[in-house]
C-alpha cells in the first residue's frame, strides 16, 4: 500500500505541474504507471502465483520486462490486448516471492499521446490470481491427441522414452496462441493416449529461444552428467542460430544448461540437431538442418559435447522449395526381409506436395559419418513423402523406445495457416503416434510405412456399426456415425473395387458440410477433399485436396479412419499410406456414405467404433 501511496502522491504531483505524463490506477494489487506513448510500468503490490495477462489474439506484440528488486529477470513478448480481452496467459509470479516486481512494458507502436495509450484494453485487465484455469473452451480441442492446455504449439522436441514413460517436449508459447518466446513444453504419457502436462524444461536464456530439438538416454555417462542422464540438444535462437545442450538427472522432468554453450556455431543458419548413440561406430551422430542451404549435415562426437562435421547430403536434391528443418536419422528392417534400410526424415516448409509444410524422406545408407540415398532406376533419386495430408509437419521419432520401436509423432498444422486456425486458448495439436516400418513395393523402392500406434487399439470403445458385406453402387449408402462425444470414432473397412472405379466415401454434417474421400483405382491413389469441409475461410491456403498413393496395386484398400472433432487420419492398413488433414465442421459429421462411378463395389468388414469416454 505504501508503494500505491506514493505513486498516486506522485501523479497529483505532476498533475499540479500542468502535466498528466504520469497516471496510477490501482486494481486489486497491481498499479499502472503510464510513463509515455508506448512504455508503461505494472507494479505488483501483493503476493500471488499468477499475474493474469490480458491478451488480444491478434494485437500487437509489446515487449515484457520482469525486472525484481530493481534487477531485470527476463523478458517475453505478448500481444496484450488493445480494444478487447481474448483470453488471459498466465506469468509465474513465484520465482519472485518476496520481492518488488515491475513489469516495464514496451509497445511495439507507440500510441500518438498516453492519453490514447491509456485506453488500450489490457491496462485495466491485468489481474492478480492464485490459479489459473485451464479447462477446455474449446469445441475444436481434439480428445485423443496431444495439445497443450493453452497457448501455441508447434514441432514436438526432445522425445526419449525412459522407465515406462514417453517423455514430449514441443515448440511452446506460453504467453498466447501464436508463435513467439520459444520455450520446451513437456507433456509424459504412459500409453500415448492421456497426456499429463508439466512444468516447460527449457526457457528462453541469454543465448535466445529454444528452438526445436531433441533428447537420448546417455547410457555411458560419455557426457560425464551421470550415467542414464538425459541430455538435450537443440538451438538457441537469438541474433543468430547456435546449437545448445541441457541435461537432467531426474528423469527429464527438469534440465540444467550446459555452461559450456553453444556447442556448435556455423556462420550460417543451421537448426533442430538430432542426436542417436551409434552402436556400430560407438559415438554419437548428430544431424543438423543447414535451413537455407536445403541440405543435413552430419556430425559425430565422442562426448555430446565436442562435434565434428562429417558430410553433407541434400543441396539440389528431393524438394527443395522451401527451407529444410527438422531432421531424423534411423534405421529400419525393411518388413518380409532381413535387410535393414537407413531412413533420413527432412521437414520442408514452403514447398510440401499441397503446398506449405511436409514431411519428405529419402532411404538409403548410413555408414556413420555419411548418408547415401538409394536411386530408382534410372539413377534418381525420388522425393518421397511421410503423409500425404496438408497437416503433417516436423515429425520426429522417440529416442530409446521400446522394443527396437521406432515412433514418431508430427505437429498437426501447418505454416501456410497454423496461426490463423479457429481456436484461441489453444493452437495446434499433435498427430496420433504412429510405428515406422520399411517395405518395398513392385517399383522395386523402399517406402516407409506409418501404423498407428499399436497403443491406440485401447481406444476403441462400443462398436457403433458392424458389417460385413455392403455393396455399393452409383446410388450414395448412408451409415450413421455415433453422436456421442462429438462424433469421435474410428472407421475400419476394406475396399474392394474394380478396373476402371473411383470409389467415393463422404462424411457429411447436418448443415451439408462434407469432406469426400476418392479411392481412384486405376490410379492408385486416394484423395481427401475439403473445400466444403466446414470453416475454411480463415486462410484461402486452407481449403484444398489433397492425393496420396495408395502403394496397393489390386484394386482393394484397407483403411482406418480416426476422426477427432477438428482432425482426420488415414492410413492403410500396413502404413503404405498416410494422410492427416484438419477440418473445422460447424456440427460434427455425422454420416459416411458410399458410392462409385459405374458397375459396383464392395466395402467389407466395415467397422465404425466409437472412442472410449475415458479415453478424453
Ligand atoms: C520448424 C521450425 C524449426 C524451428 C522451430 C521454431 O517448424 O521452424 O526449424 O526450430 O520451428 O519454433
Amino acid at each position: 500500500m505504501k508503494r500505491i501511496a506514493k505513486v498516486l502522491c506522485m501523479s497529483i504531483a505532476l498533475a499540479g505541474m500542468g502535466t498528466s505524463l504520469l497516471q496510477a490506477q490501482d486494481r486489486k494489487g497491481v498499479s499502472v504507471e503510464h510513463l509515455g506513448t508506448n512504455n508503461t510500468l505494472i507494479r505488483i503490490n501483493e503476493h500471488s502465483k499468477y499475474l493474469l495477462l490480458p491478451i488480444q489474439d491478434n494485437g500487437e506484440e509489446a515487449t515484457v520486462n520482469i525486472v525484481a528488486n530493481g534487477k531485470q529477470e527476463r523478458s517475453f513478448s505478448a500481444r496484450l490486448a488493445k480494444t478487447r480481452v481474448d483470453y488471459t496467459v498466465p506469468l509465474d509470479l513465484t520465482p519472485y516471492k518476496g520481492k518488488e516486481v515491475v513489469l516495464n512494458i514496451i509497445s511495439s507502436q507507440s500510441r500518438a499521446t498516453v492519453r490514447e495509450a491509456q485506453q488500450d484494453a489490457c491496462w485495466r485487465n491485468f489481474v492478480l490470481a492464485d490459479t489459473f484455469n485451464t479447462a477446455n473452451r474449446e469445441k475444436f480441442r481434439p480428445a485423443f491427441h496431444h495439445t497443450p492446455l493453452y497457448g501455441w504449439m508447434n514441432d514436438p522436441n526432445g522425445m526419449v522414452y525412459k522407465d515406462g514413460v514417453w517423455h514430449l517436449c514441443y515448440q511452446w508459447n506460453p504467453y498466447g496462441s501464436k508463435w513467439q518466446n520459444m520455450t520446451w513444453g513437456h507433456s509424459t504419457s504412459t500409453d500415448l493416449i492421456h497426456w499429463q502436462h508439466h512444468n516447460p524444461v527449457l526457457l528462453p536464456d541469454g543465448l535466445g529461444a529454444i528452438f526445436s530439438g531433441s533428447s537420448a538416454i546417455d547410457h555411458n555417462n560419455s557426457a560425464g552428467f551421470g550415467n542414464d542422464a538425459i541430455v538435450a540438444l537443440y538451438t538457441s535462437a537469438g541474433a543468430s542460430q547456435m546449437q545448445s545442450l541441457a541435461y537432467s538427472t531426474d528423469g527429464g522432468y527438469s534440465f540444467t544448461t550446459y555452461p559450456g554453450n553453444p556447442i556448435v556455431t556455423l556462420e550460417t543458419e543451421a537448426r533442430d540437431p538430432n542426436m542417436f548413440w551409434n552402436e556400430q561406430t560407438k559415438q554419437w551422430n548428430m544431424v543438423l538442418a543447414h535451413a537455407l542451404e536445403k541440405e543435413m549435415l552430419f556430425f559425430t562426437s565422442p562426448d555430446l559435447k565436442n562435434w565434428t562435421l562429417q558430410s553433407r547430403f541434400g543441396k539440389g536434391i528431393g524438394a527443395q522449395d522451401g527451407v529444410w528443418e527438422c531432421p531424423d536419422l534411423f534405421e529400419l528392417p525393411v518388413s518380409g526381409t532381413d535387410e535393414k534400410k537407413w531412413v533420413l526424415l527432412c521437414n520442408i516448409n514452403p514447398g510440401g506436395p499441397f503446398g506449405g509444410s511436409a514431411t519428405q524422406y529419402f532411404i538409403g545408407d548410413f555408414d556413420g559419418k555419411k548418408f547415401t540415398a538409394d536411386t530408382d532406376a534410372n539413377g534418381n533419386i525420388a522425393t518421397k513423402w511421410m503423409d500425404y495430408g496438408k497437416d503433417h509437419y516436423a515429425s520426429v521419432s522417440w529416442s530409446d523406445a521400446p522394443n527396437g520401436r521406432r515412433t514418431t509423432i508430427a505437429w498437426m498444422s501447418n505454416w501456410q495457416y497454423a496461426a490463423e486456425v479457429p481456436t484461441l486458448q489453444y493452437r495446434s495439436a499433435n498427430t496420433l503416434p504412429r510405428d515406422m516400418g520399411v517395405f518395398k513395393d513392385t517399383d522395386g523402392q523402399y517406402y516407409l510405412s506409418s501404423t498407428p500406434s499399436p497403443e491406440l487399439d485401447a481406444l476403441r470403445g462400443k462398436l457403433a456399426h458392424d458389417q460385413r458385406k455392403l455393396a455399393i453402387g452409383t446410388k450414395e449408402n448412408s451409415i450413421a456415425l455415433p453422436s456421442s462425444n462429438d462424433g469421435i470414432c474410428e472407421i475400419v473397412m476394406d475396399i474392394d473395387a474394380r478396373k476402371n472405379q473411383k470409389v467415393y466415401i463422404t462424411l457429411s454434417n447436418k448443415v451439408k458440410e462434407k469432406v469426400v474421400m476418392t479411392y481412384d483405382v486405376d490410379g492408385e491413389t486416394l484423395s481427401f477433399d475439403r473445400t466444403q469441409s466446414g470453416i475454411i475461410n480463415f486462410s484461402q491456403d486452407f481449403a484444398s485436396v489433397t492425393v496420396a498413393p495408395t502403394h496397393t496395386h489390386d484394386g482393394k484398400l484397407s483403411l482406418r479412419i480416426f476422426i477427432d472433432r477438428s482432425s482426420i487420419e488415414i492410413f492403410e492398413k500396413d502404413g503404405r499410406l498416410a494422410m492427416t488433414n484438419l477440418v473445422f465442421p460447424n456440427s460434427p459429421y455425422s454420416v459416411i456414405s458410399f458410392k462409385c462411378d459405374g458397375g459396383k463395389a464392395k466395402i467389407n468388414n466395415l467397422k465404425v467404433y466409437s472412442i472410449n469416454e475415458n479415453s478424453k
